[in-house]
């Protein structure tokens, strides 16, 4: 006998997000690549396709909420979180949300607008896990169920599947990293077992540099500037602004930076990242952030006991060890910086067609100024790379006083 499907409304939105969506997304990313600019209003395939889109995600969401019915399991929860923001921040992309220049009477805006389920639903999710109602940048990485080995992504050109796979790739190491010192406070930095805790903590920091190496080397600028950055900048969920996605949306980095002791817990510019970045960090990545404040930093178990009297054989390796995965935390962001972040977001995209009113500066995921996202991500690459500021709190003092110690001999 043949097994009957049910194909809930849920599911026929899975299905064409996967499918229809990315289509037309990428028709208008062709569009607009080709004709070198952004939107290219007067297009009439163009305008089109943002039609449908807008129009055909809206009603599958709507049905999705006329059903009454969010799945019961959290991570489907999350799931069906990601794609109706996948759709909110394409309807952002372009510019179909009505948070044009007159606010909410565009297309897509207002209360009674087609995307009002989709803001219902999306707060709905979104309180319900206790996170931001929107798409971050787990639900592109590491909560994104392949099918069939096919991604969720929001288009199908090349350059934003490197994107999406290696920068996930990226976060899984430092995952990686964050895990293998998990374990070094409880065991104690002058433990004969620690090394190999540390080890792998360093080969991963490694990983991390391959990784943006990797993207710093094959990414195509104009294609990510014009074609793939603008969906992860921020949008409207009713009547407020969530800011974009970006690939710091997890626990693991600053688990290492506190674990480590290069960031303070108590530092109120680092209590701001931390506070900031919650609500958009997947659900069980909140608890890590919790536990990683209280967490003894090593540096300070590796001063005390450097400091209490002779420096013993074990104590000796673990701290070198200690030094090299900082430098290997400093290096892989470092990168992240120099390499990434400035080349491909500072650096003018090619000669665009200037469009009236259609033309937008530099995207900042989180819609802030892009000197001011620079300035802070330097302020964290200085912490991370042990690099003095006057007026900041720093590591570089105690690592200094750390190598002493070694330096001192037995
Ligand atoms: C072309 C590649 C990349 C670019 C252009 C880029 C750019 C940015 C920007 C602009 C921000 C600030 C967020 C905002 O817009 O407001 C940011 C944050 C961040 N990115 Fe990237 N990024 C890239 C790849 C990566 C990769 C591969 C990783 C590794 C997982 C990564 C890790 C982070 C982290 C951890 C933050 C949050 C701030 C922090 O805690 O340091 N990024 N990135």
């Amino acid at each position: 006998m043949r097994r009957q499907s049910v194909d809930s409304a849920v599911d026929r939105f899975d299905r064409w997000v996967r499918n229809e969506f990315v289509d037309l997304n990428t028709r208008l990313e062709e569009g607009y690549f080709e004709a070198g600019g952004d939107l290219v209003p007067g297009r009439p395939d163009l305008e089109e396709a943002r039609r449908t889109l807008t129009a055909d995600g809206a009603r599958l969401i709507a049905r999705i909420a006329a059903d009454g019915r969010v799945p019961a399991d959290a991570h489907e929860r999350y799931r069906l979180l990601g794609a109706v923001g996948f759709h909110l921040a394409a309807c952002r992309r372009h510019g179909t949300d009505g948070a044009g220049p007159g606010g909410g009477s565009g297309p897509g805006g207002g209360s009674g607008g087609p995307l009002t389920a989709a803001w219902s639903l999306a707060n709905l999710l979104g309180a319900s896990l206790g996170v931001a109602p929107r798409y971050v940048f787990a639900h592109q990485s590491l909560h994104n169920l392949s099918v069939r080995g096919a991604l969720h992504t929001f288009t199908r050109l090349d350059d934003e599947h490197l994107f999406v796979t290696v920068n996930g790739l990226a976060a899984l190491a430092y995952r990686r990293a964050a895990e293998a010192l998990r374990v070094i406070p409880a065991m104690g930095v002058s433990n004969p077992m620690a090394g190999y805790p540390l080890e792998n903590a360093r080969s991963a920091l490694g990983d991390v540099l391959g990784f943006n190496r990797r993207l710093a080397e094959t990414l195509d600028a104009d294609r990510f500037r014009l074609n793939i950055r603008p969906y992860f900048q921020s949008h409207r969920v009713g009547g407020t602004e969530y800011r974009g996605a970006n690939a710091g949306d997890f626990a693991a980095i600053n688990e290492i930076d506190l674990l480590l002791g290069l960031c303070r817990a108590d530092d109120p510019f680092y209590q701001g990242v931390l506070a900031e970045k919650r609500p958009y960090v997947p659900p069980g990545d909140q608890a890590a952030l919790s536990a990683a404040v209280t967490a003894r930093p090593l540096l300070d178990a590796f001063l005390h006991e450097a400091s209490e009297g002779p420096v013993g054989p074990w104590l000796r390796r673990n701290a070198e060890l200690f030094l090299d995965v900082c430098r290997a935390h400093g290096a892989a962001y470092a990168f992240h910086h120099h390499r990434l972040v400035r080349p491909f977001l500072e650096e003018p995209a090619r000669p665009a067609r200037h469009l009236p009113g259609e033309s937008r500066g530099p995207v900042t995921a989180g819609g802030s100024p892009l000197d001011a996202v620079i300035a802070v991500l330097g302020r964290l690459s200085d912490l991370r790379a042990a690099r003095t500021r006057p007026g900041t709190a720093g590591a570089r003092a105690h690592l200094d006083r750390l190598r002493e110690l070694l330096a001192a001999g037995p």
